[in-house]
């Protein structure tokens, strides 16, 4: 395959933002053995230490362009989305809140001026659904539930509130400006990076490999999907004629003393820490039969942690542990 519109393997032309990220490197991986062509977006396409993995993935010569563009400077994905059939909008800003919000919509701006657009994929979160005050105990959470925005405010947890004003601003832009919109709601993503410099996500878990207790303390009960999963579900929303609407993407719903139980019986040369206070935190799981539905199959916590361990030595960041770990 040569990737040209003539082949006819070609799958058509997509454009991903935020191209180097920990979750859009293994959605690119992905698109370029399914076939498509790529526009991959980052704000320097010159910095070779970001993007230097993307040019190593297959097809990437052939497929994959990376260009230019910032979510705050307006009409900057102008160029790059104009032609694609296609938009998987992940870049997320790293100040939050009226970023996240004016960055998705100056993205979906840009959608609309493309006549040729199919479909937009958002990458939204499971802390759209999950942040609330209103559990019953055991109760199963499904896509038409929203976190609380005047709760996330009163307990100042900004990322939730920024991904839940950025999905709702997302769906009303769509709905006045008839652009289709489906959007991805992942759990905490695990799994191997692709890029040496680790994401926040990676360097939470290798914080608690290592031991540290911070950042689980504070999660207490969250969802976990593996990467590559993750990146499954992003195309299958793109292709599938059926995907309507939300789709919550979670494997397995853990408190932290049940993760750190199975961490430490499987990892034992690893520092894990063996328990966690108790906090007050609410019994949910989520309802992934949409996606499921879809066709999907979600990995094991186990399959994505392992993963996830062995490339965190093969990247040197867990050079201690001995070779009878998994
Ligand atoms: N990781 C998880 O557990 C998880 C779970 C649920 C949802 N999500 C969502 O998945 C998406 C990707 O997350 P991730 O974990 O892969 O994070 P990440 O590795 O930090 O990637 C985020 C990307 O956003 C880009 N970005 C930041 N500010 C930008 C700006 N002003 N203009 C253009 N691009 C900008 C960055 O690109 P450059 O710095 O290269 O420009 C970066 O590569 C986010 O929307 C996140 O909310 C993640």
């Amino acid at each position: 395959m040569d990737g040209r519109p003539h082949d006819h393997n070609y799958k058509g032309k997509v454009c991903v933002t935020g191209a180097a990220g920990f979750l859009a490197s293994w959605l690119i991986k992905r698109l370029l053995l399914s076939g498509y062509h790529v526009i991959g977006t980052v704000r320097d396409p010159g910095d070779d230490n970001k993007v230097g993995h993307l040019w190593k993935l297959e097809g990437a010569r052939e497929r994959l362009h990376i260009v230019k563009a910032d979510l705050m400077v307006d009409g900057s994905f102008d160029a790059p989305i104009m032609g694609c059939h296609g938009v998987f909008h992940t870049a997320s800003p790293v100040a939050i809140l009226r970023p996240a919000v004016d960055g998705t919509l100056n993205v979906l701006r840009s959608c609309k001026k493309n006549p040729c657009l199919r479909r937009v994929v958002l990458t939204s979160s499971s802390s759209t659904v999950r942040a609330r005050d209103d559990f019953e105990p055991g109760m199963l959470l499904d896509e038409s539930c929203w976190s609380s925005e005047e709760l996330c405010e009163r307990l100042k947890v900004w990322y939730a509130l920024s991904k839940t004003q950025a999905e709702r601003a997302a769906w009303k832009f769509c709905e006045e400006n008839n652009i289709d919109l489906v959007t991805l709601l992942p759990s905490f993503v695990v799994g191997p990076s692709l890029s040496p410099a680790l994401s926040s996500t990676v360097s939470d878990v290798l914080g608690l490999l290592r031991g540290e207790k911070d950042k689980f303390e504070f999660y207490g009960r969250m969802g976990f999907v593996h990467i590559d999963d993750v990146a499954l579900s992003h195309i299958l929303l793109y292709e599938n004629e059926d995907a309507k609407g939300r789709h919550l993407c979670s494997s397995t719903v853990l408190d932290n003393d049940e993760l750190v139980a199975i961490l430490s019986a499987r990892y034992p040369a690893l520092p894990i820490p063996k328990r966690f206070e108790k906090l007050d935190r609410a019994h949910y799981d989520f309802d992934v039969s949409k996606l499921k539905g879809l066709g999907m199959k979600f990995r094991s916590i186990e399959e994505m942690f392992d993963d996830c361990v062995q490339s965190l030595k093969e990247q040197g960041h867990l050079s201690l542990i001995t070779s009878t770990d998994h």
